[in-house]
């Protein structure tokens, strides 16, 4: 039998939500960080639906649903950027009432954070092995490193469109193409919004170490352990993670080619 929702909270899951924010101690904004954080989570959770379907969009042709799906990725992504103000009303003094209780946890753990830079096609496996040899996170971030990217669809799409893409260089000049003419092209529009969701991202990246500057300095992040396996699997020296580390993720995109191709461009 079909379930129908009895009452707002009882469609919403309320309780169960509600009760989903437990502190560790009785520092005031303890809740406070963990409501941006959660809040941070669910919008994570809705992107990678809508980027699931962007790629099948894109994989059917129908180029006008992908571009919105994408737009309301890229609108979540300014939003999530413009609210840490509000975790930056958190003075620095008071965090440290509460930070050394969440050692080791840090969101460099953010399985959803990965899930969106692999289904994109920024795929650093060396990642995986932050979440444990077996379990259910690992499975998943494994099964995204194997499954087709947005990368991988767009590509796919500019070659059903007779666009050359059997290299880094043919993809590049195929967008220098659509760069000249992106309205008259249904490639154009898509293409944009790809670059937007990446600008996004790098915005996203930038507002989050500032924040993370003003709170913490360069002190060692909580999630010191995590970077370790980083380290230990060749990533970039970046002494005790934290701020140090942060820097390194700067220049990461999802859609490189795109850029480039805005360099190769010409009159
Ligand atoms: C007081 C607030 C925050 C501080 C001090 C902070 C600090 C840090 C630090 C130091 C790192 C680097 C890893 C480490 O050394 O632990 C990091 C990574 C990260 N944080 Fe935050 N963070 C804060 C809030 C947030 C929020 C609200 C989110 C949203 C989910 C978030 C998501 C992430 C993600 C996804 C990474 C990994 C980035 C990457 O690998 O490219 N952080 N954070």
């Amino acid at each position: 039998m079909k379930r129908l929702a009895k009452s707002y909270s009882d469609y919403l899951r309320l309780p169960e939500l509600l009760r989903l924010q437990r502190t560790l101690t009785s520092a005031r904004d303890e809740l406070h960080f963990i409501v941006v954080h959660q809040v941070f989570e669910l919008w994570f959770k809705l992107s990678l639906n809508e980027l699931e379907a962007a790629r099948a969009g894109i994989g059917k042709d129908d180029l006008p649903r992908a571009v919105h799906a994408l737009r309301r990725v890229h609108e979540v992504v300014k939003l999530l950027t413009a609210s840490f103000p509000v975790l930056e009303t958190m003075r620095p003094y008071d965090f440290l009432e509460f930070r050394n209780r969440l050692q080791p946890a840090s969101g460099l753990q953010s399985l959803q954070f990965r899930e969106i830079e692999f289904l994109c096609g920024l795929q650093d496996r060396r990642y995986v092995a932050l979440f444990g040899r077996n379990g259910e996170s690992r499975g998943r971030l494994e099964r995204r490193a194997a499954e087709p990217t947005l990368w991988d669809a767009y590509v796919a799409c500019l070659r059903r469109h007779r666009l050359l893409a059997g290299s880094d260089r043919a993809i590049v000049k195929s967008v220098v193409k659509l760069l000249r003419s992106p309205d008259r092209h249904p490639l154009g529009p898509l293409t944009e919004a790809l670059v937007d969701l990446d600008q996004g991202f790098s915005s996203w990246r930038l507002r989050h170490i500032s924040m993370v500057m003003r709170m913490i300095g360069s002190r060692p992040g909580t999630g010191q352990q995590s970077v370790g396996k980083l380290v230990a699997r060749g990533y970039e020296q970046m002494g005790e993670g934290g701020v140090d580390y942060l820097k390194t993720t700067l220049g990461k995109v999802f859609f490189p080619l795109l850029w480039e191709a805005r360099t190769m461009l010409t009159r």
